[in-house]
């Protein structure tokens, strides 16, 4: 389609606009439909990844797909996989020892299926987001059925409708000095390293459908400590998938730095590819670039984002082994920056591919860019 053409039916629709007063509301809210913007761009992530065999998608609240038509409208359009930011943590979803409340939860998965999105489960064994009721409640005689019986619970619901579940989140902290790198977590304390054997095998009982994943950060620069946790975070792999445990697939939070000079793609490329060599896939699970290193002006900040971006992408994308990517938040509209690591000239943060107006930043380009150049993909991992 010549961009003469395009222009023609914008001023078209433009004039339209002024008749019914429509398209003036929808720009004015952000929301340009994807066939209204210009050239290349006006193809969807979730598009550009599928001709690739590749998942793109984000987390999200379900009050920002519930209450925020103009955002809820770019989400659908945008992502081919959902997560829920926080809906499926055990804080939210326990509000009692013997209860559970799976509202949020359930209108997620609802609207994945709704907009043939794949949806994934974050997160069943984590040592963060845990109910109040927890640390009175849990002891080492009763963890572990209270793990399995949330585990078959949880995961038992969605069976059949959930791509892949991080079973268990960040579980290795180098800095705490045991032999296996084990993070310190009420789940170590009374059931020792095995909890993360029954947190799989849970898992794969409730859902044998399900991609069962490790997930963690710190794992995608160069720096002593990211490498250091990269090789515990391999030896865990191996002792798993050695010990048979039933785990299919390594999450890479990928929380990066923007403008950070410790990149090595080398380092990533190799740690990939063993990764991989242990029959597993990878998944980008929480894609962002933290900006608070960086100077005010939106512009060097949107650039330094952007490009961060492109590098870790260009190596992470260029291992067939890696299916999915999913960055956390879809626009700077919502992101967890603003509230749990905001900058300190109290600038709002701009980690995400889109603005707070949902328009396109130079790393909604890099994105598209990365999966327009990237290999195609057998699969997408979808349930088995
Ligand atoms: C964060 C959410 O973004 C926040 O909204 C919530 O208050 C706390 O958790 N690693 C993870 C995510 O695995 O679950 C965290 O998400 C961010 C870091």
């Amino acid at each position: 389609m010549s961009m003469d053409h395009f222009i023609d039916r914008r001023a078209f629709l433009a004039s339209l606009g002024a008749l019914t007063g429509a398209v003036p509301l929808a720009l004015r809210g952000g929301y340009v439909p994807s066939w209204l913007r210009a050239g290349a761009a006006g193809t969807p992530l979730r598009a550009r990844a599928q001709t690739k065999g590749l998942l793109y998608g984000s987390s999200t609240l379900a009050r920002y797909l519930r209450d925020d038509h103009t955002f809820e409208a770019r989400f659908a359009e945008e992502c081919g996989i959902l997560v829920p930011e926080w809906e499926l943590k055990w804080e939210a979803i326990r509000p009692a020892p013997d209860r559970f409340d799976f509202t949020a939860p359930d209108f997620l998965a609802a609207y994945a299926a709704q907009h043939s999105m794949a949806f994934r489960g974050h997160c069943l064994a984590w040592h963060e987001s845990l109910p109040p009721w927890f640390a009175a409640t849990v002891n080492r005689s009763n963890a572990e059925t209270i793990l399995r019986q949330h585990i078959a619970t949880v995961a038992g619901r969605y069976a059949g409708k959930v791509h892949s579940w991080d079973v268990v989140n960040e579980a290795i902290d180098v800095a705490g000095g045991r032999p296996d790198s084990l993070r310190a977590s009420p789940w170590l304390e009374f059931l020792g390293p095995d909890y993360i054997r029954i947190a799989f095998e849970a898992t794969a009982q409730a859902d044998p459908h399900a991609l069962l994943c490790y997930n963690d950060y710190g794992i995608e620069f160069k720096w002593p400590k990211e490498h250091a946790k990269r090789a515990a975070v391999l030896e865990l792999l191996g002792r798993l998938k050695s010990s048979n445990v039933p785990i299919q697939a390594l999450g890479i939070q990928a929380h990066l730095r923007a403008g950070d000079p410790g990149f090595s793609a080398d380092e990533l490329a190799t740690f990939l590819r063993r990764v991989a060599d242990l029959g597993l896939k990878i998944l980008i699970t929480e894609l962002d670039a933290d900006d608070r290193a960086l100077p005010k002006d939106p512009a060097t900040r949107d650039q330094a984002v952007a490009k961060t971006y492109e590098s870790f992408l260009s190596v992470a994308l260029a291992e067939p082994a890696v299916i999915a990517v999913l960055t956390w938040g879809l626009s700077d509209r919502y992101t967890y920056f603003n509230k749990m690591r905001p900058r300190a000239d109290g600038a709002p943060a701009r980690p995400l591919p889109l603005d707070a107006d949902l328009k396109p930043k130079p790393a909604y380009d890099a994105l598209a860019r990365a999966f327009d150049a990237a290999p195609a993909r057998p699969s997408t991992g979808a349930p088995k």
